[in-house]
């Protein structure tokens, strides 16, 4: 039998302590009662699905899979994980299949072509910026500017190993050595003070004529050799990435940051005094051709005057 409470007229359990306290019978409500039972059939379903319980050192993995490429390009089947998602997305995801048809485009189309299309250049931009982020600004310098002495700026229109497209390209795939030995041992000082003066007068820089005299004398003559890669007139030799002495510009003698024309001397002695070298790394084996031609575009790009 039903006992309903005669106040409110609510139904009771029957139970009543004191005499007087009853236990009313509230039913939830069946719409939350069905959520319930819904959340529940959705959790079930969703362990036999995905990834979900911890058991020992692992966990269920859900009967979903999903298939995508390594960077090896080999097709890979896994259960389902967000990183495999990310790595598809990366590879088939609308995004990446834009920059692909883009890649594409760069890698048919000239250098010239690219420098006049708006689109392209964009692109070059943008996906120049990040592969130069990545591999190559730890030395250049996020902005290609250099460290003089360290790594040569990009964007000065001055090439040791040359700054034609297909120059720049050979640099980035085989890698540079840029090496002149050190004269410590050939010359003695005075030796070292009047060559130096004759390569600070070859771009101007004030130097003594007599001293210079005498430079040029060893700059020319057999146990120096210099003029073997900075050639008799000083121009430089792109194919042993010798500097261009005549052209103001320099790469590893900090002549320009010198405050006095005794710094700026010293400089120059300590270059000949122990010589070069430094190391470009090769990037053919991490950077795929059109990346190559994509960070070239980029460089020539930016001594254009672009971004
Ligand atoms: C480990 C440091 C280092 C990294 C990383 C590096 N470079 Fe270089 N790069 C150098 C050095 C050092 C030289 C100078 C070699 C020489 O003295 O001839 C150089 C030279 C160059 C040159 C030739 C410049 C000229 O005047 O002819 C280009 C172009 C260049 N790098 C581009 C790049 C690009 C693009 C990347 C990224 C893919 C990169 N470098 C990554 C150190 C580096
Ligand atoms: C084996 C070739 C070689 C010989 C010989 C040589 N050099 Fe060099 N020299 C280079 C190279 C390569 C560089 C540039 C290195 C670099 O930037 O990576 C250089 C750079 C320099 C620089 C620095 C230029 C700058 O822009 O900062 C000076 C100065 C210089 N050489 C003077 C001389 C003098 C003087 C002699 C002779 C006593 C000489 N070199 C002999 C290859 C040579």
């Amino acid at each position: 039998m039903i006992e309903k409470d005669p106040i409110t007229g609510v139904e009771t359990t029957g139970h009543v302590w004191d005499d007087n306290i009853q236990e009313f019978h509230n039913p939830l409500p069946r719409w939350w009662l069905w959520t319930f039972y819904a959340t529940v059939v959705f959790a079930i379903i969703y362990w036999v699905i995905y990834p979900s319980w911890p058991v020992g050192s692992t966990f269920i993995k859900g009967i979903n899979t999903i298939t995508y490429q390594t960077d090896a390009g080999e097709e890979v089947t896994s259960h389902w994980n967000t990183r495999a998602l990310l790595a598809r997305d990366m590879q088939t995801g609308k995004s990446a299949m834009a920059q692909k048809a883009y890649l594409n485009e760069i890698a048919a189309t000239s250098y010239d072509d690219i420098a006049k299309d708006a689109d392209k250049l964009a692109f070059v931009e943008s996906y120049g910026n990040g592969v130069f982020g990545e591999y190559c600004a730890a030395c250049h310098q996020s902005g290609a500017g250099g460290v003089v002495g360290e790594y040569p700026n990009l964007i000065d229109d001055d090439w040791l190993w040359g700054g034609a497209p297909h120059e720049i390209e050979t640099t980035l795939k085989i890698g540079r050595i840029g090496f002149m030995p050190a004269y410590e041992e050939t010359f003695n000082d005075a030796q070292l003070t009047q060559v130096a003066n004759y390569v600070l007068s070859m771009s101007g820089e004030k130097s003594d004529p007599a001293l210079a005299a005498a430079g040029e004398e060893i700059f020319h003559g057999q146990t120096g050799g210099c003029h073997y890669c900075h050639t008799n007139e000083g121009t430089g030799l792109k194919s042993q990435g010798a500097a261009n002495l005549t052209d103001k510009i320099w790469t590893i003698a900090d002549v320009r940051g010198a405050e006095t024309d005794e710094q700026r001397l010293e400089r120059v002695k300590s270059v000949i005094h122990n010589g070069v070298n430094r190391v470009m790394p090769a990037w053919s084996s991490r950077l795929s051709d059109t990346e190559i031609k994509v960070l070239t575009a980029y460089l020539l790009n930016k001594r254009a005057g672009g971004q």
